[in-house]
């Protein structure tokens, strides 16, 4: 267990590089359907994206429904470990760490990213977050791999006080994941009875306005083009039977992001052994909390 003000070197076990991730560029390019961790390698792309002057809301919106639902989450999440799946900007994950140190001086945190500096930035902010707490103590440890690649002993801290973690991936993270059964199976490998996933999504309630913000976002163009290494035209489409955004070069799906329906959504994930616990919604977007209840 490392407290966050340890060297860096010890804080993040780093298992993925440019060779490996350049590889699975190459095999989605063959077989037509860029995985989602591609669009994040270029960071700028995404700093630019998530500043708030941009159309892109996801993280905002979720923060708004955390801020308005504070007290109510912050005694469903106390006394869990924090899993974190994707990093990105970080604001929505540091609230999270930053209620743990306000209810009790104390948090145990997991991130995981294919990305590195984001990791890296991440434990910035955390080291900031205890300057502003006080004797408070955060153990903490990066994982830079896919999720794909996580096995049980990332995810455990031999000396934790926490029986039960709370997985969490926020911005919509799951929709990058073209095979949902993929992601969710990830999650039901990793966690025990008792645990909690915490998700934020986007809803499918305004298709046409939601894919206007993707195709006319010139940034959004750069994101998806950057990431294949290419440059052309991308063809952008919502595709109504699968409820998601789609971004084609050629015959290359370079870029898609599923919109949930929340009812479908909360059947879906009953499959994986998983409960609701409960629901936020502001406009289209929600914050699931989901419960594994049996083993
Ligand atoms: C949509 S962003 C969301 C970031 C952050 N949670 C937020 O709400 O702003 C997705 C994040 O997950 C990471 N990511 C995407 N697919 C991944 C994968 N398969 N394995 C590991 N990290 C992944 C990206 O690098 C990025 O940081």
């Amino acid at each position: 267990m490392k407290e966050i003000s340890s060297p860096i070197n010890e804080l993040v076990i780093n298992r993925i590089n440019k060779k490996l991730l350049d590889e699975r560029l190459l095999k989605g390019i063959k077989f037509k359907s860029i995985t989602g961790e591609q669009w994040f390698r270029n960071y700028d792309n995404w700093y630019r994206i998530t500043a708030f002057a941009n159309p892109h809301k996801t993280p905002y919106t979720e923060l708004k429904i955390l801020f308005d639902n504070e007290n109510e989450l912050k005694s469903l999440l106390n006394n869990t470990l924090k899993i974190f799946y994707g990093i990105g900007m970080g604001e929505t994950e540091t609230l999270i760490i930053k209620w743990d140190l306000e209810n009790t001086k104390y948090s145990e945190v997991i991130a995981v990213d294919a990305i590195d500096i984001f990791i890296k930035n991440f434990v910035q902010i955390l080291r900031n977050l205890k300057y502003s707490h006080p004797n408070s103590e955060i153990i903490f440890r990066g994982v830079n791999d896919l999720f794909e690649n996580l096995n049980k002993d990332d995810l455990f801290f031999s000396e934790s006080k926490f029986e039960n973690a709370t997985h969490i991936s926020f911005g919509n993270t799951i929709g990058n994941f073209e095979q949902q059964k993929e992601i969710f199976t990830i999650f039901q490998k990793n966690m025990k009875k008792g645990d909690q996933l915490l998700l934020g999504i986007h809803l499918n309630k305004f298709p046409e306005k939601t894919l206007s913000e993707y195709a006319n976002n010139t940034l959004f163009k750069k994101l998806v083009l950057n990431s294949i290494k290419l440059e052309g035209e991308l063809n952008w489409k919502y595709n109504k039977h699968d409820a998601r955004v789609e971004a084609w070069f050629g015959d290359i799906l370079a870029f898609q992001s599923k919109k949930y329906d929340l009812k479908k959504f909360l059947k879906f994930v009953k499959e994986f052994g998983l409960n609701p616990i409960k629901t936020f919604e502001h406009q289209e977007f929600a914050v699931v909390l989901l419960k594994k209840e049996n083993q």
